[in-house]
């Protein structure tokens, strides 16, 4: 198979970069601190790429502020899952108008999902005109030109090329956090779930090559990082357009086998590809972290059907076991949408015995919101708003008794956890993550320890968190 991805070539990159230091430029001729803000929506991949826009921030010259006031230039990087996310995005956009008034050479910039849908784009024309510069996922990697335009010309960028997507290497980096790093092995979806907008907004699958993705984990764990994520829309299927011998297992693997003491982790998979082959090599891997963020929608045939979700409720069962057979002890955790258009309470019933059945450990869960342009969107839905959200909280209060069970079960453990911050609340010092990604709150310990793996004996729990004390290894 040949590979089918488009690749930015490092000329085209390092031409942003030029743009980078004619912005620099610009900006030390005025002597003053330059600010960005870059205010973030959304999933992981979101902040991934805001890391990538901070980045190029960085090496324009601009330091970084999260008051909307101080800023010469904001960024908002926007999420398009659910309606209730985009109007929070209107509101704040809405409000910016004040902070640009008073700073009337305050730069304002739209990106991510949303700028990528033409109806958003169309609105923010019209109607929210102190936006200077919208720019769609396609087009993140010329962010630097896209800003240079706005500032030397002082019009309006919008720029949502409609194509399948790309890839581009070697875009600088600024993360936030120092343990814990997300890396992006694919961008894209190819499934076309009935419900969702993702793969409108965010393009075709299309995989980074893998020699570049362990290069940036073995740079990560160099520079000290503990706790890296692998992002993807649908991780499982790395490495299907790149016309080579390499699947999302053999990826884990190579990084795996990465000298240092860190953890590995992913999100997120689509039940249909995820193979036997990716359970047995988490079983075997000594660093990929047991934890497996498996979503499944629904629990009704008919309804996963409609959704095009490609697997009824047995085969996603089925996985499930032999998941857990693989990787004994396994944290799985998903993702469930109630009320997609026509599904009865008998129907969502179905969903309640699956989580009753699989015993999540957590559980993201949504009221369906239609989103303009997807099929299910257009598909007839007479139940009631009221009867949805009745069903909501019997799913929430399901999960919640389920959460609190699980957590239960680890008091009086002694367990290897990674100290990931401070604990704001009373009575505790740190915060801490299980190998499973569960949060533990511990009593005391300096801020020294962030970053170490440490031996915590868990004394206390409920539904959301744990809690425990530092033990002696
Ligand atoms: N309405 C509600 N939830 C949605 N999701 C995706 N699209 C929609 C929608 N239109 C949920 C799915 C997905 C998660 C990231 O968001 O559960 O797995
Ligand atoms: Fe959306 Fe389905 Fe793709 Fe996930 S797999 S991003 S839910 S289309």
């Amino acid at each position: 198979m040949r590979e089918t991805t488009t690749r930015i070539s490092s000329a085209e990159v390092t031409r942003q970069e030029e743009f980078c230091e004619k912005i620099s430029e610009l900006l030390t001729a005025q002597p003053k601190e330059h600010l960005a803000y870059v205010d973030t929506y959304g999933c992981q991949q979101n902040e991934a790429d805001s890391e990538r826009i901070r980045g190029y921030l960085k090496a324009m010259g601009y330091g970084f502020t999260t008051d909307e006031n101080a800023a010469d230039v904001i960024v908002i990087n926007t999420c398009a899952i659910r309606e209730h996310a985009e109007d929070r995005v209107f509101g704040n956009i809405g409000a910016l108008v004040h902070a640009k008034r008073r700073h009337p050479g305050q730069i304002i910039c739209l990106c991510g999902c949303m700028a990528q849908e033409p109806t958003v784009t169309e609105k923010i024309k019209t109607s929210y005109r102190h936006v200077d510069l919208v720019f769609g996922p396609h087009a993140l990697w010329r962010f630097p030109e896209l800003l240079y335009r706005v500032i030397t010309r002082r019009g309006r960028v919008f720029e949502t090329p409609d194509e399948a997507g790309s890839i581009a290497e070697g875009i600088p980096v600024v993360r936030q956090d120092g343990v814990k790093a997300w890396v992006s092995i694919m961008y894209g979806c190819n499934n076309f779930c009935t419900y969702c907008i993702v793969p409108y907004v965010r393009g075709r699958e299309r995989s980074r090559l893998p020699e570049d993705v362990v290069a940036e984990c073995r740079q990560l764990v160099a520079e000290g990082y503990k706790d890296i994520t692998l992002l993807g829309q649908n991780v499982n299927s790395y490495g299907k357009d790149l016309g080579l011998e390499v699947d999302f297992a053999d990826l884990l693997a190579e990084i795996d086998a990465i000298e240092g003491d860190f953890l590995i982790r992913f999100m997120t998979s689509h039940p249909k590809d995820a193979s036997q082959k990716l359970f047995d090599v988490m079983g075997r891997c000594k660093k990929v972290a047991p934890v497996f963020h498996l979503p499944v929608q629904a629990g009704n045939d008919r309804v996963l059907k409609a959704m095009n979700r490609v697997y009824n409720r047995s085969e996603y069962l089925d996985k499930v076991r032999r998941l857990r057979q693989a990787v004994p002890g396994v944290v799985i955790t998903s993702d469930i949408i109630v009320g997609f258009p026509g599904e009865t309470t008998p129907e969502f019933e179905d969903t309640l015995s699956l989580v009753e059945e699989v015993e999540y450990d957590a559980l993201f869960t949504f009221i369906f919101s239609p989103r303009p342009g997807t099929p299910a969107a257009e598909m007839d839905d007479p139940i009631p708003m009221a009867e949805k959200k009745a069903n909501f909280q019997r799913l929430v209060d399901t999960q919640n008794a389920i959460s609190a069970k699980k957590h239960a079960a680890y008091v009086g453990r002694t367990l290897r956890c990674l100290i990931d911050g401070v604990c704001e609340e009373e009575g505790f010092a740190l915060t801490a993550r299980t190998p499973g990604n569960r949060l533990v709150r511990v009593k005391e310990g300096g801020k020294e320890l962030i970053g170490t793996f440490q031996t915590i004996a868990i004394t206390g729990s409920n539904t959301w968190s744990l809690w425990g004390e530092l033990a002696q290894a």
